[in-house]
């Protein structure tokens, strides 16, 4: 049978439970699959490694993981080496930043498909400072793990099979200290304007970077995700709805409002709305200030993966991390230039921002945030274009989005144009909260829904309409809960939890991160790479490819253009233990010496196609 029909079917038959009162005994029979009657198959070819939890990482039979580069390791020639248990704001603006997440790779020279030398782009989310140094944290400390957030560019190069970073010209830190320029609807407004910066033009750092994409003309974007973790204090009461929406608290989880006082919105209420922004950031040319893109929305941005449409107009899909929050979508007015660079650099500045409704009728409805419309007025709070993307949550709401299961790494398909969204879990859904695309109460395992823009596949793809239709792909978790969805021919290690980021290989084939934070123990695995044919009868049957230490969480995978490498970032091994006694020294496994955050390069033995 046609699976992706089958899909249909088990979607229908999911929903008409729910209609005729039974969906209780739907879910709680084993998983739901597909009625395959081909024999197991996948396209991948590669030996499963088991699920476990332990102190190492682990890849497929016939793979070699390589360090490739460590949190502390220094970016130019004469940056000083990494010292374990000691910080220091100077040495960190010249070394790799601490938890690698988003990695793209962008090849030397610009614009070819150079697969052995390339810019290596890194974001780093937030830091653990109780594995990083012993004691209590000074200020000090606090200025140096400021300087270990961000983004780093380093270039590498391989040589002989082996990869290895080069100290060159590129290599560079954004932290949380460097200036950036905001740009678009909101760049300029009274609600962007600080005591430093009367023009709410120029900003300094950017936090919480999360995962990310890059661009048709070479350049990288950064998720602005979980900012409210790094603003404490009292806001004003104009500011205290979007403050609450986005999970701000007095007394925030990594203090810094204690160290510096813009991170105080007693002192500095407008500061946090210069952040929640989508980076953009040019590789290639060091020299150039970053720049938030405030027209697609500020919000916990987990990534914003683009696509160039069938008319040439680019569109950005992007998860807003949260439980009940949405997926979005910008569009952007002109057309990319592929023989202009320059001509496109701005033109994530010029779009429309629009939110995704999913119906139970399988359509997909995407609603436009344009002040003036769909009651984006001043009724309601919003007096200009600039009010709706810095409070694109609230907008989001009044035009009726669909409230997911916490929605990461949304990303298009190069071969079948579907846009595949990671639902990673949302344990507060009460079962009267429960709708067609989050089926499930108390959601642990997470969902991936596939989004089918109209027009067909590939560049055939209509990625600006406004309906597309919608299935799910997998419905994660351990198959012998209630409520799942895999191929039927799943293996007792090819399923997984909580998806997070997603990468697609040359063939199509679906390579899936997981991030299981605290049902880690609860799922009796570390967290790791899974791959899946997204089609065929090996469609949805995932394998477990690479897994990651105690305590970490799997981010990255990104392939080279000839896929004969697989970068992957293995981000906080150790995670809930202490300095003085970590769950894993990963990777140095030296006494004294803590976990380190690091990029991994994953290759084939025999120099062929990972995975194959
Ligand atoms: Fe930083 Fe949504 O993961
Ligand atoms: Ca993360
Ligand atoms: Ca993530
Ligand atoms: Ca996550």
């Amino acid at each position: 049978m046609n699976p992706s029909l089958d899909v249909i079917i088990s979607r229908r038959s999911l929903l008409a439970g729910m209609a005729t009162g039974t969906a209780a005994a739907l879910l709680s029979t084993p998983a739901l699959s597909w009625t395959a009657a081909e024999k197991p198959s996948s396209s991948l070819t590669f030996s499963e490694i088991s699920h476990g939890i332990d102190d190492n990482h682990h890849v497929a039979a016939g793979h070699n993981a390589d360090i490739l580069i460590r949190w502390g390791d220094a970016l130019a020639a004469d940056a000083p080496a990494f010292a374990a248990g000691r910080l220091d704001a100077a040495a960190q603006q010249q070394q790799f930043g601490y938890n690698c997440d988003f990695v793209a790779y962008m090849p030397l020279p610009p614009g070819s498909d150079n697969s052995d030398h390339g810019l290596l782009c890194v974001n780093h989310e937030y830091a653990n400072p109780g594995l990083m140094v012993p004691g209590d944290l000074t200020a000090g400390d606090i200025a140096a793990i400021m300087e270990a957030h961000g983004h780093s560019v380093v270039e590498i190069k391989k040589t002989d099979d082996k990869w290895a970073p080069v100290q060159g010209k590129y290599n560079r830190r954004i932290t949380a200290t460097t200036a950036l320029e905001l740009t678009g609807p909101a760049a300029g407004h009274d609600r962007l304007k600080t005591a430093a910066d009367a023009t709410g033009k120029h900003v300094f750092g950017t936090i919480a970077n999360c995962s990310g994409g890059t661009t048709p003309w070479g350049t990288v974007l950064s998720g602005e995700e979980n900012i409210q973790h790094f603003f404490g204090g009292e806001t004003t009461a104009r500011e205290l709805p979007t403050a609450k929406r986005f999970g701000f608290e007095k007394n925030s989880e990594h203090g810094w409002e204690k160290f510096e006082s813009r991170f105080d919105m007693s002192q500095n209420p407008n500061e946090p709305n210069r952040f929640g922004w989508v980076v953009e950031l040019d590789p290639y040319n060091s020299a150039a200030a970053p720049k938030k893109r405030t027209a697609l929305g500020r919000f916990r941005h987990e990534a914003a993966t683009s696509v160039i449409n069938k008319d040439g107009r680019v569109v950005v899909y992007m998860g807003d991390d949260g439980e009940f929050e949405f997926i979005y979508k910008f569009v952007t007015d002109k057309a990319y230039n592929p023989a202009d660079r320059a001509a496109n650099m701005d033109m994530l500045d010029h779009g429309t921002l629009y939110v995704a409704q999913f119906l139970e009728n399988g359509a997909l409805r995407w609603h436009p945030l344009v002040f003036g419309q769909g009651g984006l007025t001043a009724e309601n709070g919003f007096a200009s274009q600039a009010d709706v993307v810095i409070e694109a949550r609230r907008a989001a709401t009044l035009l009726g989005a669909t409230p997911m299961d916490r929605p990461e790494d949304v990303e298009t398909n190069p071969i079948n144009g579907r846009v595949y969204a990671m639902l990673t879990n949302n344990n507060s859904r009460k079962p009267d909260e429960t709708d067609a695309a989050n089926p499930r109460a108390e959601n642990k395992g997470g969902q991936i829904i596939e989004m089918i823009p109209p027009g067909g596949a590939g560049r055939d793809a209509d990625h600006a309409a406004a309906e597309y239709t919608w299935e799910f792909f997998i419905i994660a978790g351990d198959p012998a809960d209630r409520g799942t969805l895999y191929n039927a021919n799943i293996s007792q290690n090819g399923w997984f939890a909580c998806p997070d980021n997603c990468a697609f290989d040359a063939q199509g084939r679906i390579w899936i991160a997981t991030d299981q934070g605290k049902w880690q123990g609860q799922f009796k695995t570390g967290d790791g790479l899974y791959a899946a044919d997204v089609t065929g009868p090996g469609r949805a049957n995932a394998r477990f490819f690479y897994r990651v230490p105690v305590g970490a969480e799997m981010c990255g995978p990104c392939f080279t253009p000839d896929n004969k490498t697989l970068f992957v970032a293995v981000q906080h091994p150790g995670e809930n233990s202490t300095y003085n006694n970590p769950s894993t020294r990963w990777p140095d496994f030296k006494a004294d010496t803590p976990p380190r955050p690091s990029v991994v390069a994953i290759t084939k033995n025999d120099g062929g196609i990972i995975g194959s």
